[in-house]
């Protein structure tokens, strides 16, 4: 039997493809759960604080509805001596007195490790600069939901900056749960050449597939289509690059049609600069003339567009992540 307590959740490496299922299931019974119109108890007495060096929009607010949910109280700390006035060791040990729980949001991977090694209770990785695994349990979810067939007869192929965090926890994900993956990306931005051995050799165990293309065309008999903003958090001052790289590699509906398959849905972590209504999109739009960048609107608002109830699928994942790791 599997019991996740008092485990961290620094990187998918750490779990195995069992614990990923667990904490797949568990998501949707959760997530039946809340539909029912049940609330629970199943974190009560818990205090949990959410720490964010990078803004936030969804896995802040799944963090604490998942939290309110199930009876536990959070803590948003975005100002703290963390870092400034105090080492991150030291902010550990005093965190971990007061709290069953912590989540990190930002730069380091390195960060979130030492979070974890001297807190003495479970860390949750919100996003690095390196990974962002709560995202990919809620696309693996999503993928689920949307197909009658298993995790490893799907074919997922990401496409856009293939060295990101997001890209980088597909992959790892991918090579867990036995998927066809594929990273569709110019060769400047493919992934780093470390990570994707150390995911060949994961693949291998778990009968994954892992192929890197500079070539549209791999796209064919997609079942999945994946997209992520061009520039990360921290990474405004390489937009011109970026654009010059990626432009190409938007996805739009040439790209859909490329798949040939009728199935095929799209995935997006969000947010996505997909229309001139943000800031950014506008400042794109004037400076650049473009209108859109990683996906078009045309493929944001389809039938194929499932990024919706993946940004549902957030809190209900990161829900089971508490429970899993506070409860077991
Ligand atoms: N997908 C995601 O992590 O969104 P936020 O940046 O809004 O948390
Ligand atoms: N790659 C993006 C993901 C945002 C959820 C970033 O790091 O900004």
């Amino acid at each position: 039997p599997i019991n996740l307590r008092g485990r961290s959740l620094l990187t998918l490496k750490d779990f195995t493809p069992d614990e990923i299922k667990y904490l797949l299931d568990l998501s949707k019974d959760l997530k039946a759960k809340k539909r029912m119109g049940l609330s629970g108890e199943l974190l009560k007495g818990k205090n949990i604080v959410l720490i964010f060096e990078k803004t936030s929009t969804r896995t802040r607010c799944a963090f604490e509805v998942a939290a309110y949910d199930e009876g536990a109280h959070v803590t948003f700390l975005t100002q703290s001596q963390m870092g400034k006035k105090e080492s991150i060791e030291d902010t550990a040990r005093v965190l971990g007195r007061f709290y069953d729980g912590i989540e990190f949001r930002g730069f380091k991977q390195e960060t979130v490790e030492t979070l974890a090694k001297y807190s003495g209770v479970p860390v949750w990785n919100g996003l690095t600069d390196e990974d962002h695994p709560t995202q990919v349990l809620a696309d693996f979810m999503t993928v689920e939901e949307n197909f009658d067939k298993p995790l490893s007869k799907i074919k997922f192929v990401y496409v856009g900056d293939g060295r990101n965090n997001v890209a980088n926890a597909l992959m790892i994900g991918a090579a867990k749960m036995g998927m066809d993956f594929v990273i569709v990306s110019p060769k400047e931005l493919f992934p780093s050449e470390k990570l994707l051995k150390e995911m060949r050799d994961e693949a291998q165990k778990n009968n994954a597939k892992i192929s890197i293309s500079d070539d549209l065309n791999a796209v064919e008999g997609a079942d999945v289509i994946y997209t992520d903003v061009w520039i990360s958090m921290g990474e405004e001052d390489k937009i011109e690059e970026r654009i010059k790289l990626l432009k190409p590699y938007q996805v739009n509906m040439d790209l859909i049609k490329k798949t040939n398959n009728p199935d095929v849905i799209f995935l997006h972590c969000l947010p996505s600069f997909h229309d001139t209504k943000t800031d950014m999109g506008y400042d794109v739009y004037k400076k650049y003339g473009l209108p859109e960048m990683e996906v078009t609107d045309e493929v944001f608002e389809s039938k194929y567009s499932k990024v919706f109830d993946e940004a549902e699928n957030r809190m209900h994942t990161i829900k089971a992540v508490m429970v899993a790791t506070l409860v077991g």
